[in-house]
């Protein structure tokens, strides 16, 4: 992506640094455009570093060039101005270009994304939330600001959002809606499974995979919910409704609840495929080793669903496989009725939760691989899942 990251002149500034860190770092492409009054607070010199290209400030920069304000709105593909200044936000709202980055806004045509930073008793006074009222109309899309511990020492709301938060907007931003309107169930992480208070049967698995593909499909317009084990901690897209389970038992029950409003369904939790027959509710001592360790099957959750809902929502299956991967997960897929299998390798010293591991998906056309990273595989099996969706087979809830 390539980005115009603009800074006005806010004690937040130092924020835009790593803002710009980050982005270069995930492989962004980064101009930086500075106000005159960002430059007191931080120097052009620190972002020129930073984004590796020269930072423009006032209209007769030439950073790119003679007209360098058409080449940079021309070049860019988002824009995110962070901090946002009162001051600035007047600028934008009202089409006054005398500065480089007020001139470049108006020539953009692409998202806009805006952190304001400012006291509270600035960002809610009426000029200020009528300006924001105008940019709205305009399509900028306002991050933050958040309440907070401010640069006056009082507390309010009107930090910056974080360069964290930031980046997601961005890449929300520019992402290709594909499954906008798409309901998804999404499992994710280990089951556990209680023999006593203190004991149960789990296995490592962290829910990564599952979380890369709720966050993804959340940003590409999916409604997500996503089932995770405990413990499954990652951050979330805001879209994505978490439902916390614990046992194979508990996700069974959410995900059939869950099921009935969404076309797709993506089984990428490691459940546990036996539970303790005979759990007990107090603590088991061990003098006393019995019948609290024998074992019964759990339901299979994903087969369950797939009996009830064949051929009327997408079914994507995972499969962690030692050996033959692709083979073993084309055999998954026919024994379990499901449309897609992702079948990851794991062994030879590698297990779950890490990375790389060789995948692939397996579907009624054929199996194709999917790479070694995480995130990458999850964006491979949702445009697959976006390419059936329009195919317009039928899912329905
Ligand atoms: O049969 P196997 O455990 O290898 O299949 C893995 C797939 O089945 C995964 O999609 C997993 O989420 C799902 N599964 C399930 N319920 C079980 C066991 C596995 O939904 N009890």
């Amino acid at each position: 992506m390539r980005v115009i990251v603009g800074v006005s002149g806010g004690i937040a500034a130092y924020k835009a640094c790593e803002l710009v860190s980050r982005l270069v770092q995930a492989g962004e492409e980064v101009r930086v455009i500075m106000t005159p009054t960002a430059t007191e607070f931080v120097s052009p010199l620190t972002f020129r570093a930073l984004s590796g290209g020269a930072v423009a400030i006032g209209v007769e920069d030439e950073p790119e060039g003679p007209l360098s304000h058409i080449t940079l709105s021309h070049w860019a593909q988002a824009m995110v101005v962070a901090p946002a200044t009162a001051s600035l936000l007047a600028r934008l709202a009202q089409g006054t270009a005398d500065n480089m980055l007020s001139l470049v806004y108006l020539g953009f045509r692409g998202p806009v994304l805006v952190a304001p930073a400012m006291e509270p008793d600035m960002w809610q006074h009426p000029r200020t939330e009528a300006n924001v009222r105008i940019l709205k109309e305009d399509g900028v899309i306002v991050v933050g600001p958040r309440e907070g511990r401010l640069a006056s020492g009082r507390t309010g709301v009107g930090r910056m959002a974080e360069p964290h938060e930031l980046v997601e907007a961005l890449r929300d931003a520019v992402a290709v809606k594909d499954l906008a309107g798409v309901r998804m169930v999404v499992t994710a992480g280990a089951t556990w499974e209680h023999f006593d208070p203190v004991r149960l049967l789990t296995n490592p698995s962290t829910g990564r995979m599952g979380v890369a593909i709720a966050n993804q499909a959340a940003r590409r317009g999916a409604a997500v919910v996503l089932v995770s084990g405990p413990r499954v901690n990652l951050p979330l897209h805001p879209a994505v409704q978490k439902r916390p389970v614990v046992s194979a038992v508990d996700m069974l029950e959410v995900v059939q609840d869950a099921i009935v409003s969404a076309e797709v369904y993506i089984g990428a939790a490691a459940v546990s495929d036996f539970r303790p027959a005979h759990p007990v509710g107090t603590k088991v001592h061990k003098e006393s080793l019995g019948r609290e360790w024998e074992m019964e099957p759990n339901p299979d959750v994903i087969r369950t669903i797939a009996d009830q809902h064949r051929g009327k929502k997408l079914m994507i299956g995972f499969a962690a496989e030692t050996e033959d991967a692709p083979a073993r997960a084309e055999a998954k897929r026919r024994k379990k009725g499901l449309d897609a299998v992702v079948a990851n390798m794991v062994g030879g010293g590698r297990g779950f939760g890490e990375d790389p591991h060789d995948s692939w998906l397996s579907t009624d056309t054929g199996t194709r691989p999917l790479g070694r990273d995480k995130d990458q595989a999850a964006a491979l099996l949702l445009d697959w899942v976006a390419e059936r969706i329009r195919e317009g087979a039928g899912w329905k809830s």
